[in-house]
């Protein structure tokens, strides 16, 4: 899948558009049997060496998010905003419909960029992407107001990276505020915003609703 016009052919194969279950407000290309989609998918990573289809659900992280932005517009109103791990481009959205001045979506998965900008005008909203790496990268070139971080605290090593960055990044003036249904790897001493009960993909997760939590970043790690 050389092309964005394959990737979209591939993303649109595999999905309908359907309502977000706890933000019925966006409506997302959703994988509607997530296991054939994942060994689709597996195939071709074998032969072209892409990631796993994360872009094909609301992840209960990304829907905290997406949920607390809509009940809460004034915090990106205006603002120029940066979702990382966007996956579906679901918080991205959410952001865009909020009111904020610009919206990036930034993912390591030209698949999900791609979801991110068919999603985006599922909703009638503009996006910009950006497929990259961004961790270790000064906060001014970003260029944002505020990073959101939907569900990215799942494994050991880049929850390390992406904490000691993102750390990095409020320090430099950037507010940063993930969602997290109490993943393995998730920073300790976070600042509480809200929490929901989000009900979640029963093919992904183990029971239908998890307690997810939106956490702002704080500058410095508690002290153990
Ligand atoms: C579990 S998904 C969450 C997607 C979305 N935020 C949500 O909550 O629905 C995690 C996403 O993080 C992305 N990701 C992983 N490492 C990354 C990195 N270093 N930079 C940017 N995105 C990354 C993955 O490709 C994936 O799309």
């Amino acid at each position: 899948m050389e092309t964005a016009e394959e990737r979209a052919t591939f993303i649109r194969a595999h999905t309908v558009l359907a309502t977000v279950p706890f933000v019925p407000e966006i409506r997302l290309l959703t994988a509607t049997d997530v296991t054939p989609l994942w060994r689709a998918t597996h195939t071709f990573l074998g032969e072209h060496g892409l990631e796993v289809p994360f872009w094909c659900v609301p992840w209960a992280g990304g829907q905290a998010l997406a949920r607390w932005v809509l009940d809460h517009p004034e915090a990106v109103r205006g603002l120029r905003v940066v979702d990382f791990g966007a996956g579906s481009g679901l918080v991205a959205i959410a952001c865009a419909l909020a009111g904020a001045s610009s919206v990036r979506a930034v993912d390591i998965d030209p698949l999900a960029l791609e979801a991110c900008l068919l999603n985006a005008g599922a909703n009638g909203v503009a996006l910009d992407a950006t497929c990259a790496d961004v961790v270790g990268a000064e906060a001014s070139t970003l260029d944002a107001d505020i990073l959101f971080a939907g569900d990215v605290w799942y494994e050991r090593a880049p929850a390390a990276r992406f904490e000691a960055w993102l750390r990095s990044v409020v320090r430099s003036g950037v507010r940063v505020i993930t969602g997290d249904p109490c993943r393995a790897y998730v920073p300790d001493g976070l600042h509480e915003l809200d929490r929901y009960d989000i009900p979640t993909c029963a093919d992904l997760e183990a029971t239908a609703l998890r307690l997810t939590r939106v956490l702002e970043v704080l500058t410095r790690a508690p002290r153990s």
